[in-house]
Parts: C-alpha cells; sequence; structure tokens
C-alpha cells in the first residue's frame, strides 16, 4: 500500500498497539525510506520509553515498555552477517521480547525468524511510500 508519512507513523503505532510478546519483526528498504520512522511509531504503539543512556552509534536500542523489553536492532552497518552473532538475539528471544530488526537480510542466518516482514519503497510520490508485507 502507498503511506503518506503520518499514514505510515499511524499504521506503525496501530501495529505497535497490536504486538504480543515475543515478535521478530523485519524492516527493509533503501535508505530513507522510512524504516527508522516505523520503528519509532512500532515503539510509540507500545508505550515504549528509550532508555536515556543508550548509546546513539550502538546497533542495538533497548527500551522498556509495559511489560515488554522492546529491542531495535539496526544490521545497516554490519560489514558481514557474522558480527550479528554478538548481538544478542538469543537472550533477546529468551527475554520473550519484542525485536525490531532493520536490514534483517544483513544479518544472514543470525537473524532470527521473523513473524513479520516489511518492505518499504519509494513512490513516484516523493511524499508517498510503498510498503509491502
Ligand atoms: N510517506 C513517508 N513515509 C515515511 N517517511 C517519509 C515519507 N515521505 C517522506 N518521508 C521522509 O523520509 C525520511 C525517512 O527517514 P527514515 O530515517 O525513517 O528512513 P530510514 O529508512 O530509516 O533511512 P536509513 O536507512 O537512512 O536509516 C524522513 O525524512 C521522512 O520525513
Ligand atoms: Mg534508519
Amino acid at each position: 500500500m502507498r503511506l503518506s508519512a503520518s499514514e505510515l507513523s499511524r499504521f506503525g503505532e496501530d501495529l505497535g498497539h497490536q504486538l504480543h510478546a515475543p515478535a521478530v519483526i523485519g524492516l527493509s528498504g533503501e535508505l530513507g525510506t522510512g524504516k527508522t520512522t516505523l520503528v519509532q511509531a512500532i515503539c510509540r504503539g507500545l508505550g515504549a520509553h528509550a532508555r536515556a543512556t543508550s548509546p546513539t552509534y550502538a546497533l542495538v536500542h533497548h527500551y522498556d515498555a509495559d511489560s515488554v523489553p522492546v529491542y531495535h536492532v539496526d544490521c545497516y552497518r554490519l560489514r558481514q552477517p557474522d558480527e550479528a552473532r554478538d548481538l544478542g538475539f538469543d537472550d533477546m528471544l529468551r527475554e520473550r521480547a519484542i525485536v525490531l530488526i532493520e536490514w534483517p537480510e544483513r544479518a544472514g542466518t543470525w537473524a532470527p525468524p521473523l513473524d513479520r516482514h516489511f518492505r518499504l519503497s519509494y513512490d513516484s510520490d516523493p511524499g508517498n511510500r510503498v510498503l509491502e508485507e
């Protein structure tokens, strides 16, 4: 479907509201297509609050939602899939967390199985994005 920025945010908030842990969500798409916008909206829907201590350079961000841990993992800067081995996916799954993974394909087989996988792409209208699952 084609969504404006506010529609994409609304979609993410609704999705976050409906998610039940544990859940692993993949978000793929070229630079600037709205992956982080969607992650942030999902987090709002989950009622997740960023920990003030999260270093901005980290590949893994942890948030506390009402009763569920939420992890946002950005695999973009992995140089090879092996580097994903140490990101802690096993621990996240053991914790029965909500795990949001940008660029899961870059983690290769180290990425956990995705329950949902969203793909974002550009539209001919620069204010819209195409969202596919
Ligand atoms: N329909 C739309 N949905 C989402 N973002 C949009 C839309 N239209 C325009 N934008 C703009 O596109 C940009 C998307 O940025 P965002 O950081 O979410 O993308 P990203 O996929 O995470 O990029 P990167 O791969 O560089 O991290 C924002 O500046 C946003 O304002
Ligand atoms: Mg991003």
